[in-house]
């Protein structure tokens, strides 16, 4: 095959962020744009001459045309084989149990994860490494660096491939899989969980299910799994083809935005159980009939009962949280007495851990779950953890949220997200918080003491190494927080995330309303980061 060497000049832009480079499709589409930044992605890696590379995206405007451009410059590179989904489609957490399941060097992801699709929206692409997570920082640096030197990209001179043909092609040295992109993922989901049950509880009618798949990659997953395989009823996967701007929504799986399945789920006569994930299908959201389970709950209730599922009968080796993530499942772990992580905010930061079986479970505020199962997190295997879950304890949603509260006391929790805010504005907060932290513990306002305030710096236990300058947190004495940090996955301006969090055990107190709650709080997290003062606005753009 002829390859062809195109010189080029570097963008100052492609630093990635939390999960990779992120950017409006307009940006991408410069000359070169994406060239460079794969090409320097395969600079930064040694020895893939030959071996398999998995490719694969959400399906969001874009992803065909960078697929067929990837393709190329793989080929030029010298990967022996690529391993695609169907239509050039993959979730994050398939694509992850590719990498791992037909042990390939590594893949390539095309995400921008829940940022909205089309012509004038976002496009993103990460490199995942042969334990099918996220690179680490060091290679992200790495990457970062060859961006700035780029000169040159290779290309292929072969014409573009059928996407949507399964079945296998050989061009010279180079073959090239065309998958089915849900087979392999099922297959995995049924090792984990306890199927039979699950199905008979949905036939029982003990679990009456909807799903909003958000016009994003989970639609056809969830239509295999939730409705092929387990039995749902057909159409309790809604919103589920995927499209290349998810239907002009916001592809998040939050109350928020996933508006459609909220209002079901908190009408009279409410199925029993509501869920949603995001644009790349790593993300969830647990509803059950009137409620709403916060991710940070979700993830401490997972933990609380892990040993009901199969995959994790035997017991679980330890749990890891991001540091904004609520204290809930660290009570667990203490009760357990099992080991708990507190990890910056971002999946890779998991993959070491995992690994090194420190952990078993993991999860984020923002709406990730996941276990060892893959190393990036997985929205449908939520899902089902929870589907398997009220199988087993024959339960509402509502029954085993309120049993853990009494058991553990409740971390009421809510995050207030204002996006788009000034660069120069949103760094003058940060600093401004910063220069406050030793003056902080002792201070009080309230009920509300401050025992310790800090920038969160997290050195690996795995391999020791260090990330600062990953949040500040501010602790109270009653088990109360509040953590301020910027988004690392914005493409406008910067977003500042505050995260707010009341402990409450007395269990007389435990069904109150959040916003009520948490009010107190959000008034301190105002007097100690200005950001109402400093951007002139009155309230937060999204609050989760
Ligand atoms: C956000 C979330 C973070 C998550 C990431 C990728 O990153 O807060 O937990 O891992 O998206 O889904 P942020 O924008 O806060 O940097
Ligand atoms: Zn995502």
């Amino acid at each position: 095959m002829q390859t062809k060497t195109y010189n080029t000049t570097p963008y100052d832009d492609q630093k990635p962020g939390t999960s990779g480079l992120r950017k409006k499709v307009k940006v991408f589409q410069q000359p070169g744009y994406l060239e460079n930044f794969v090409q320097s992605i395969f600079n930064s890696l040694e020895d893939f001459q030959g071996k398999t590379l998995v490719l694969g995206g959400d399906g969001r405007y874009f992803n065909r045309q960078a697929i067929q451009i990837i393709i190329k410059m793989a080929a030029a590179n010298g990967f022996g084989e690529l391993i695609i989904g169907q239509g050039g489609l993959l979730s994050t957490p398939a694509a992850s149990n590719i990498i791992r399941k037909y042990q390939a060097f590594g893949g390539i992801v095309l995400s921008a994860s829940h940022n909205p699709g089309g012509p004038d929206e976002d496009f993103g692409i990460k490199y995942n490494v042969s334990n099918g997570g996220p690179a680490p920082e060091k290679f992200t640096d790495a990457l970062y660096l060859n961006t700035k030197t780029i000169s040159s990209y290779q290309i292929a001179e072969i014409d573009d491939v059928d996407l949507d043909c399964v079945g296998e092609l050989n061009i010279n040295h180079l073959k090239i899989r065309i998958i089915d992109s849900v087979a392999d993922y099922a297959e995995l989901m049924a090792k984990i969980f306890d199927f039979d049950l699950i199905k008979q509880s949905i036939a029982a009618g003990l679990i009456n299910l909807r799903f909003d798949a958000m016009h994003a990659i989970t639609g056809p997953y969830a239509k295999q799994i939730l409705e092929g395989v387990l039995g749902a009823e057909t159409g309790s996967v809604f919103n589920a083809v995927p499209l290349e701007d998810f239907g002009g929504g916001h592809p998040d799986p939050n109350m928020a935005h996933a508006h459609e399945l909220t209002k079901i789920m908190f009408a009279d006569n409410a199925p029993t159980f509501g869920a949603a994930s995001d644009g790349d299908g790593d993300r969830n959201m647990i509803m059950g009939a009137n409620i709403f389970v916060t991710p940070s709950d979700s993830l401490a209730i997972m933990a609380a009962n892990a040993r009901s599922i199969p995959a994790y009968a035997k017991g679980i080796s330890g749990v890891a949280r991001s540091m904004p993530t609520s204290q809930a499942v660290d009570r667990v772990a203490a009760a357990l007495n099992l080991p708990c992580y507190e990890t910056p905010t971002g999946w890779k930061f998991f993959g070491n851990l995992l690994d090194a079986n420190k952990i078993t479970l993991c999860g984020e505020e923002s709406f990730g779950s996941g276990s060892n199962h893959v190393r990036e997190k997985d929205g449908l295997w939520a899902v089902l953890f929870w589907l398997n879950l009220i199988a087993r304890k024959r339960q509402s949603v509502a029954d085993i949220v309120h049993e853990h509260w009494q058991k553990y006391g409740r971390d009421i929790y809510c995050r207030h997200d204002y996006e788009a805010v000034d660069l120069d504005i949103a760094n003058g907060i940060v600093d401004h918080l910063r220069r406050q932290l030793s003056r902080l513990p002792g201070k009080s306002w309230g009920d509300y003491t401050v025992k310790y305030a800090d920038e969160f710096s997290y050195t690996d236990p795995v391999d020791n190494s260090v990330s600062a300058n990953q949040g500040i947190r501010v602790g109270f004495s009653n088990g109360s927080r509040i953590v301020f940090r910027l988004s690392g996955t914005g493409t406008v301006g910067a977003t500042l995330r505050i995260y707010i969090e009341k402990y409450e055990k007395d269990i007389t107190q435990l069904d109150q309303d959040s916003g009520q709650a948490l009010a107190e709080l959000v008034e301190i997290a105002e007097l100690l980061c200005e950001v109402k003062k400093r951007t002139g606005r009155t309230e937060p753009d999204v609050v989760t």
